[in-house]
């Protein structure tokens, strides 16, 4: 089954792994946007290294496109609910790894190899979307991708124009919920405010003036 098909079947019928968080009755999950599910499914090929803060179909998906894959969330009933939902749609679990606790305590800590596609979609309060794609983007290769969904939050928007300034990150799609960036560097994402040139002024300011870097050197901004 190509990608696009498991995300049409998830979102037909929805793991209900958030009824303990008051999710919508009728389909018992915070979901994010078709597109975004899609864009993970275009990615993300059996045997990628895959890592997300929270659970939900996005779990699921990467289980059903055969990621190895990390799931940190604070809820082990969420997990179990998963679980079950996996064995009774014939979805293989056995490369999913559960780090239980919030992002915040696991990430720091967090061992693995380099990531190809990491979702932050944990926690939206003020600053743990920060806190995630600091310690968790670090883990992604040169040319790994992340994708922060709820941007429409403030938390998260911070992080968005971030990555729109910082000519280390290639947007690569977004909408008014989710952006996805291409990480070109690697390592530790640790620096001063000398190596942010691009961080001063105003935000749009900022923006523009990393398209007009990313522009200089002939890259498209989105695709
Ligand atoms: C919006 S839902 C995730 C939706 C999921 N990505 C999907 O596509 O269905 C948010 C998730 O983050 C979890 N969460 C909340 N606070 C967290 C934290 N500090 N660290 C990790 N996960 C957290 C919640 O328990 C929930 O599973």
């Amino acid at each position: 089954m190509d990608g696009r098909a498991v995300v049409e079947r998830l979102l037909a019928d929805p793991p209900r792994v958030h009824e303990e968080l008051h999710a919508p009755p009728d389909v018992g999950v915070w979901l994010t946007e078709r597109e975004c599910y899609e864009f993970i499914a275009d990615r993300v090929t059996p045997g990628a290294r895959t890592l997300e803060t929270g659970l939900g179909v996005s779990t699921a998906l990467f289980l059903a496109l055969g990621a190895d894959h990390t799931c940190v969330v604070p809820s082990q009933t969420q997990v179990d609910v998963l679980r079950r939902y996996c064995d009774d749609h014939g979805i293989a679990s056995n490369r999913l790894r559960v780090e239980l606790g919030r992002s915040e305590d696991v990430l720091p800590r967090l061992r693995i190899d380099a990531l190809d596609l990491y979702l932050i979609d944990g926690s939206h309060g003020f600053p743990t979307p920060m806190v995630d794609w600091f310690y968790g983007a670090r883990l992604l290769r040169r040319g790994g991708v992340v994708v922060l969904d709820d941007r429409q939050l403030p938390a998260v928007a911070a992080v968005v124009e971030f990555l729109d300034a910082d000519p280390r990150w290639r947007g690569l799609a977004h909408t008014d919920k989710w952006a996805a960036f291409e990480r070109l560097s690697e390592g530790v994402l640790a620096e001063d405010w000398y190596d942010q040139p691009f961080y001063s002024g105003s935000l749009g300011l900022r923006a523009a003036l990393a398209r007009a870097w990313r522009a200089r050197r002939g890259r498209r901004l989105f695709l």
